[in-house]
């Protein structure tokens, strides 16, 4: 297998089974022959012994070739005892203390498994509110996440990995002012990520500069109200302070609602491409772009759509039989996930197949391809799931949803979903997800206290070509960030290989919002802002996000928080 260093350290801390004795005893290889027979074990009694193998072998190839890969909690626990395989679960938490402790509880069992959660705390009484039993006054939704949060923490040891949180607020609940500013001391609330659910009507508030109603959850009545632009500016300006709070576009994201009659969606999973349904998981998969491209006429690299198409059916087959075999850890999330059967087949490597084809990530040329490749991936994958339904018929929940409706018989609720692939990626060793290359080059302190530069490896080859290669270039480069200011590097390499910072923040959205168009649930992305961006440049994502059809937006701008405390890389 060709995994690099990096890849392989990561699977042996985490991934690869352990002997009673807490020793590695399985290699990369056995790991995917374990996921590939497991999840090719849901068709064991429609297929004969032949036809199982060979199911097994296709699951197997693609994985061990690193051209698909399922979500990490698939990669742990198939085959394994605790068996739960999604990374995306949605929690209610109901206003009764009864409620909100069963939450609690049901967060720690799932975070004990690697997965996520998120919970809208909109329904809970604002804070200095009366509660009849004991006569004393309700601590509200900002205080009750900090008890959440303190349960994640003593997880944290005996667990697969750090659980993660997604906390959301609507933004007409009376405690959101409270909410917005609860995580500007970056020590406080440290298992959550925030984000307001962000109505209609209140960007339409701010575009007129109005007030808005606050409304009180448990009786429906208004409470105050607040001026929606001031609101919109402290969002604005604790976003730029130190990344939080995000938004999420709840109106958006229940017109996509494809089960309107199981409820209405209030929150999504912690890194935001998932909504779901209270007790709904979701398990994810993502294709390696990277992988999906092959020399053309002239020697031209070009996409391989045959090959792409092929991974895709492949790929929604395994993830539709996950939800077969899966191990849920309650009833209700049980009884949900097989209703609707909900699959989110997404990307990584989309930077890298851009270099490969010799296109800058913010250009048109770009954004013409995100449009194509993406459009491809959800036609053929939601026909995969009318074939599907087809041979094993649709999802429980179908006559539930607007497919009855519309006449079309799918085998699951929604397809697609882009996943950050934090983990995923560096399995890889690609990019990660459709966020450009952070950097062309950095260095590694090694424990020993030796540096190594790291170099993007289609930088490298470029250079090599050229003649350019030298450490003292990369280690320039790595300094600097960005090929901007080096010289010796040709025009024409400077245009290629930008920079996560050379991009424009409109570019970073016109890429979230052109897969956007293509995808069933949503899109993980950062918009990554250089440190002297502005007020006005946080403001100008979060419009421009609402303008073109994204169900929410996350920035992050440089350095504003020493310690990145849901950055991929540091919570694995
Ligand atoms: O690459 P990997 O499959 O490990 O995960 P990802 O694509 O970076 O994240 C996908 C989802 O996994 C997140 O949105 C979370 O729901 C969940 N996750 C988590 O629960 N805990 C983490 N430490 C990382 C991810």
């Amino acid at each position: 297998m060709r995994l690099t260093e990096n890849a392989r350290k990561v699977l042996e801390k985490r991934y690869l089974a352990r002997d009673e004795d807490g020793r590695v005893c399985e290699t990369p290889e056995d790991m995917f022959r374990r996921v590939a027979a497991t999840v090719a074990s849901a068709d064991k009694d429609r297929l004969s012994e032949k036809e199982l193998k060979k199911l097994e072998e296709e699951f197997y190839d693609m994985m061990v070739n690193l051209e698909f890969l399922p979500n990490s909690p698939t990669l742990m626990n198939a085959g394994r005892p605790l068996g739960q395989l999604s990374a995306c679960f949605v929690l209610p938490v109901e206003d009764t203390m009864e409620g909100i402790f069963d939450s609690v509880k049901n967060a720690a069992l799932i975070h004990k498994s690697g997965g996520g959660t998120g919970f809208s705390f909109s329904r809970l009484r604002p804070k200095g509110s009366s509660v009849k039993s004991t006569g004393g006054v309700a601590s509200g939704p900002v205080s009750f996440m900090k008890v959440f949060n303190a349960a994640t923490e003593a997880v944290k040891q005996g667990g697969t990995r750090r659980g993660a949180n997604m906390g959301i607020l609507r933004v007409d609940h009376p405690d959101i002012l409270e909410f917005i500013t609860c995580k500007q001391n970056n020590a406080d609330i440290t298992n959550f990520n925030i984000s307001v659910a962000i109505t209609e009507s209140f960007m339409k508030a701010v575009e007129q500069n109005a007030d808005y109603d606050l409304i009180d959850p448990r009786t429906g009545k208004k409470t105050g109200s607040l001026n929606a632009r001031e609101v919109f500016d402290l969002m604005v300006n604790m976003a730029w302070k130190n990344g939080e709070p995000g938004i999420i576009f709840l109106d958006r994201i229940n017109r996509d609602n494809v089960t309107p009659q199981l409820g209405e969606i209030e929150s999504t999973n912690p890194c935001g491409e998932q909504p779901l349904l209270p007790y709904e998981a979701c398990n994810l998969g993502s294709i390696n772009l990277s992988l999906m491209v092959k020399r053309g006429r002239d020697n031209i690299m070009e996409v391989d759509y045959d090959k792409l198409r092929e991974t895709v059916r492949k790929a929604v087959r395994f993830l539709d039989n996950v939800i077969d075999v899966n191990k849920y850890p309650l009833p209700e999330i049980d009884e949900m996930t097989r209703g609707t059967r909900k699959i989110g087949l997404g990307v990584m490597g989309w930077a890298d197949m851009l270099l490969i084809l010799g296109i800058r990530y913010d250009s048109e040329e770009a954004e013409k391809l995100a449009d194509e490749v993406m459009g491809f991936i959800s036609r053929e994958a939601r026909r995969m799931s009318q074939e599907l339904a087809e041979e094993k018929g649709v999802f429980p929940y179908y006559d539930k949803s607007v497919y009855k409706e519309a006449g079309i018989k799918v085998r699951n609720a929604t397809t697609t979903t882009i996943a950050p692939t934090g983990t995923l990626s560096l399995i890889a060793g690609t990019s990660s997800g459709i966020e450009p290359l952070f950097a062309i080059s950095y260095i590694k302190y090694v424990m020993d206290g030796t540096e190594l530069v790291e170099v993007n490896p289609y930088f490298k080859a470029a250079c090599e070509e050229a003649g350019l290669y030298s450490d003292e270039l990369m280690r320039e480069i790595a300094q600097k960030g960005s090929l901007h200011d080096v010289e010796g590097i040709p025009q024409h390499m400077k245009e290629l290989f930008v920079t996560a910072h050379d991009i424009s923040p409109e570019w970073h959205v016109r890429m979230q919002a052109a897969f956007q168009r293509h995808t069933d649930n949503a899109v993980s992305k950062t918009v990554n802002l250089r440190k002297d961006a502005t007020l006005q440049d946080v403001a100008d994502v979060f419009w421009h996000a609402y303008k073109t059809g994204c169900k929410g937006v996350t920035i992050y701008r440089d350095g504003s928080r020493e310690e990145q405390v849901l950055n991929i890389g540091s919570v694995k």
